[in-house]
């Protein structure tokens, strides 16, 4: 299906209830230009993501590959296995060291893959109590989003709840981008039902009839099996009208991405879902005021909702028992395939960061660490000498670092810091949405001066000036995460390896 062709009729109809303006401004084959995979198979494809050049020691012919294809795609979500291929079909080891796994109970035994086996034993109880209820409990349990940027999840309920209007949308964000992650996959692959009980919990708190799956298309095992759960659970009740003999009624649409990174950015994603071209919105007005079709709009990672069922059933304050610091409850993390264990992990926040790399992942196979980033590509380096900090949003903070998404990619000591700038502004420049110059611009020139010092050039005076001067302007003008964080990733490097340079 070409992606312009699925604006819905209920899409068009909420756009003129809410009298947004929903034209394109441009035609469809201008905005499919924007994406990497609109019309590109994902057959047959090599990784070109972070992990993958953190481990392309184990396989060098591999990564040339992913090199030499175009248009690259940045991360197949197989880390566990880097350089990775579409090919590969190895599974992850999937461990649950905490006394209770919340976020992948059921992933490792694939216990709750059908609708049975799931129950949806919280939309249950939920819909027995007032909206509110649910609100509420997500207040308690303190839970912040695991998408990235850690904002409190009851926070952005409670906004969304207390908008007037008979048409909101609540938006599961399925993009996964961040290279080293590969959390939301297994969680949608293999307790698919989770996620649909989550979307519908989600609308009945806030007040949504409607809820969207933005699946990017790098996943297609997960469209499968999120497919599959939806129909299932259509036919048992859990979607449709008067769900389990309330007024609630709930439906749930998949749109699936084109492989662009900018789109997993919450309001480029609205922008993708609305088929316009999906440039960052300004801000305000946030997506909890205008968001979707001009609507009050819930947007929660798939991990930050695959908690909510468990909070609606234990109680809020029983989530905010587990975990320490402002870092409440348990944390899938997700390791690279230089580990010696690669796989996926649920662990409570307040684990030293050395236990995670050293315990659960057994260190490195090809010697020791130079540096791990836990956030996906666009946040600072975690140095050896900082591997006793507690695995928490704001300690990681205090290390120029963040938790993101928690995939954790570690580098050897072979990996150049000159050559891992180089990658990553490479894939800033190919996968920034344009809006601010120094970010669309700044990135290419910014790559081609790390590549050319990477290749054994020096940089003369005049182009260090200019390369500082280019960081500086990314890092102040930057509408988005994007641009920030390839100014946060450079200024990593050069305080913490700057012997390098
Ligand atoms: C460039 C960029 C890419 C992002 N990609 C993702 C993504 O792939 N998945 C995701 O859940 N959040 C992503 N985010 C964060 C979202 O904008 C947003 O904060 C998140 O979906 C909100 O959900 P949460 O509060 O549950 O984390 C990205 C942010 C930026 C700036
Ligand atoms: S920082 Fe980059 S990706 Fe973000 S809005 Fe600006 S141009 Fe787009």
């Amino acid at each position: 299906m070409r992606f312009w062709g699925n604006v819905t009729v209920a899409a068009t109809n909420a756009a003129v209830e809410t009298g947004y303006d929903m034209k394109p401004e441009l035609t469809g084959r201008e905005i499919d230009s924007f994406y990497h995979l609109s019309d590109a198979p994902v057959e047959h494809r090599s990784c070109r993501g972070i992990s993958c050049f953190a481990g392309k020691i184990l396989n060098p012919e591999g990564w040339q590959q992913a090199l030499s294809q175009w248009p690259p795609v940045y991360c197949l979500g197989k880390c566990y296995a880097s350089p990775a291929t579409t090919e590969i079909i190895e599974q992850p080891r999937i461990e649950i060291h905490c006394p209770e796994g919340i976020v992948l109970d059921g992933v490792a035994d694939q216990s709750k893959l059908s609708v049975q086996d799931y129950g949806y034993a919280a939309l249950r109880k939920a819909l027995r109590n007032p909206a509110e209820a649910v609100v509420a409990e997500i207040e308690a349990s303190q839970l912040r989003g695991r998408g990235g940027a850690g904002f409190p999840a009851g926070k952005k309920w409670r906004a969304v709840f207390n908008e007037p209007g008979a048409t909101k949308y609540v938006v599961a964000n399925a993009d996964e981008g961040d290279h080293g992650s590969y959390i939301d996959r297994f969680i949608m692959e293999r307790t698919p039902h989770r996620l649909i009980e989550s979307l519908a919990l989600a609308g009945y708190a806030v007040g949504a009839s409607k809820g969207y799956i933005y699946l990017r298309k790098e996943y297609p095992v997960a469209e499968v099996a999120v497919r599959k759960a939806l129909l299932e659970a259509e036919e048992a009740g859990w979607l449709g009208a008067d769900i389990y003999g309330s007024s609630f009624s709930f439906e749930i649409e998949v749109v699936i991405g084109q492989g662009s990174y900018v789109c997993g950015e919450e309001t480029s994603l609205l922008n993708s879902i609305e088929h316009r071209r999906p440039e960052v919105r300004s801000r305000p007005p946030f997506p909890t005021q205008s968001g979707l079709f001009g609507a009050p709009t819930l947007v929660n990672n798939v991990e930050t909702l695959a908690s909510v069922p468990w909070i609606v059933l234990n109680g809020g304050e029983a989530y905010a028992e587990k975990g320490f610091s402002t870092s409440r409850g348990t944390k899938a993390i997700s390791l690279n395939s230089l580990f010696n264990q690669p796989g996926l992990y649920e662990i409570e926040f307040g684990m030293p960061l050395r236990t995670i790399l050293e315990v659960l992942g057994g260190g490195l196979k090809t010697g020791d660490f130079k540096a791990v980033i836990v956030g996906g590509p666009l946040t600072g380096l975690v140095h050896p000498r900082e591997f006793g900090t507690l695995f928490g949003f704001d300690e990681m903070h205090a290390i120029g670092a963040s938790i993101g998404h928690g995939g954790i990619v570690a580098f050897d000591q072979h990996t150049r810091m000159d050559e891992f700038l180089a990658h990553v502004f490479e894939f800033g420049a190919i996968e920034s949405c344009g809006k601010c110059t120094p970010c669309r611009l700044g990135s290419r020139r910014a790559q081609v001066l790390f590549a050319n010092r990477a290749e054994g050039g020096c940089l003369s005076a005049q182009e260090e000036s200019e390369l500082k001067e280019i960081l500086d302007a990314i890092r102040r003008t930057s509408l988005c995460g994007h641009g920030t964080g390839l100014a946060a990733v450079a200024a990593s490097v050069f305080e913490k390896f700057g012997e390098e340079f």
